[in-house]
């Protein structure tokens, strides 16, 4: 019965509730199998529990990860470089939209998720909890972020969840989209004037140390779902292993462009680990639990959709119930 019910985040952890040992080893098998839960098989509360969080984290991010490039649509420095920002601020809402339905197969409803969002119960990724102070930061958003979602996303994409991983294979491929125009922003500024190279080098040295740092989450020594998650194939990488496949693709590229990083520790050992310089992580969990710079900002925009947007909702359900019931 536990195994189907939907349970608080905050409820009581797993381990006091007694799960049918017969199903739960049968559910571990079918996990070591490779083979996907879907949404109305039997699963281990705290399964449900944690692949929720995950998720409904994840779209969260994404409708909250529009709002700092958003800003800079109408400020955009060309025509094409509009469009592009356009297209890729729609497809980061449709994400959102993606992983709510995901979540919303494990029984929390969208508006409990966004009401948790807006009330600030629920997280979403620390860095989206920084400025976008200049043109440069849209490129570096475009680039590093995405590039560090895709690290992230390719690894979820092959977990256990059915829903999830079909909505992550989805995004990825969007997302290596939003990368390419990144990268692209990214490199423009880079061969061009020394006030825009100057402007990107301000960029990535306040986005790098230590907001992508942080981004792929605590060390294995901090880290509370790591074990958890791994067993059941939900997270498919440790933090630090993506954190170490982020910095081997991508610093190499940044040095290419004769850019710098802010860490004087950062080198690539011959075993082809990197070393750099531990972040704050008691700055990342303040960042996370609502005191980032921006953290106030973003949630009053957000806030302030979904009570503006009430009567666009309310008619659109109206319209469709009318249209549900044709003789009434
Ligand atoms: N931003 C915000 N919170 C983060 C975070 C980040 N970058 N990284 C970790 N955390 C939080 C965790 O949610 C957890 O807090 P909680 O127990 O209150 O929920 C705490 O830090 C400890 O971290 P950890 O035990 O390592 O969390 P985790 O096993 O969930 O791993 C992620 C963190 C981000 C790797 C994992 O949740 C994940 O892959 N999420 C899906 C992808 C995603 O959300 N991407 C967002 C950007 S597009």
């Amino acid at each position: 019965m536990y195994g189907n019910a939907y349970i608080e985040p905050d409820a009581k952890p797993v381990a006091t509730i007694d799960e049918d040992p017969e199903k739960l080893a049968e559910f571990e098998a079918r996990i070591a199998r490779g083979e996907k839960i879907e949404p109305d098989d039997w699963m281990p509360a705290e399964y449900r529990r944690q692949v929720l969080r995950m998720i409904e984290q994840h779209a969260h991010s994404e409708i909250i990860g529009a709002l700092p490039e958003g800003t800079w649509i109408t400020r955009a420095p060309t025509l094409r470089r509009k469009l592009a920002l356009i297209a890729k601020v729609q497809d980061e809402v449709g994400h959102g939209h993606l992983l709510y339905s995901a979540a919303e197969t494990l029984g929390k409803t969208r508006e409990a998720m966004i009401n948790d969002l807006i009330n600030g119960k629920s997280k979403y990724s620390n860095i989206f909890n920084y400025p976008a102070k200049s043109w440069a930061d849209i490129a570096v958003i475009g680039f590093l972020v995405d590039a560090g979602a895709i690290v992230n996303q390719l690894a979820n994409a092959k977990g256990s969840y059915g829903p999830y991983c079909r909505a992550l294979e989805r995004i990825c491929y969007e997302e290596s989209f939003h990368l390419k125009q990144g990268y692209d922003a990214f490199v423009a500024l880079a061969v061009g004037t020394p006030a825009q190279r100057a402007m990107l080098q301000d960029a990535l040295n306040r986005w790098w140390f230590p907001p992508m740092m942080h981004f792929f989450g605590p060390p294995d020594t901090i880290s509370v779902h790591t074990e958890k998650l791994m067993r059941w194939k939900v997270k498919m990488a440790r933090n630090e292993e993506m954190r170490q496949d982020f910095i081997e693709q991508y610093v190499p590229k940044i040095w290419e462009l004769g850019m710098t990083l802010p860490d004087p520790a950062l080198k690539r050992n011959e075993d082809g680990t990197w070393e750099y310089t531990q972040p704050d992580w008691d700055e990342f969990f303040r960042v996370i639990n609502g005191d980032g710079p921006c953290n106030k900002e973003r949630l009053a925009v957000r806030r302030y959709a979904e009570e503006n947007g009430r009567w666009v909702r309310e008619a659109m359900m109206n319209t469709a119930m009318k249209r549900m019931v044709p003789y009434a």
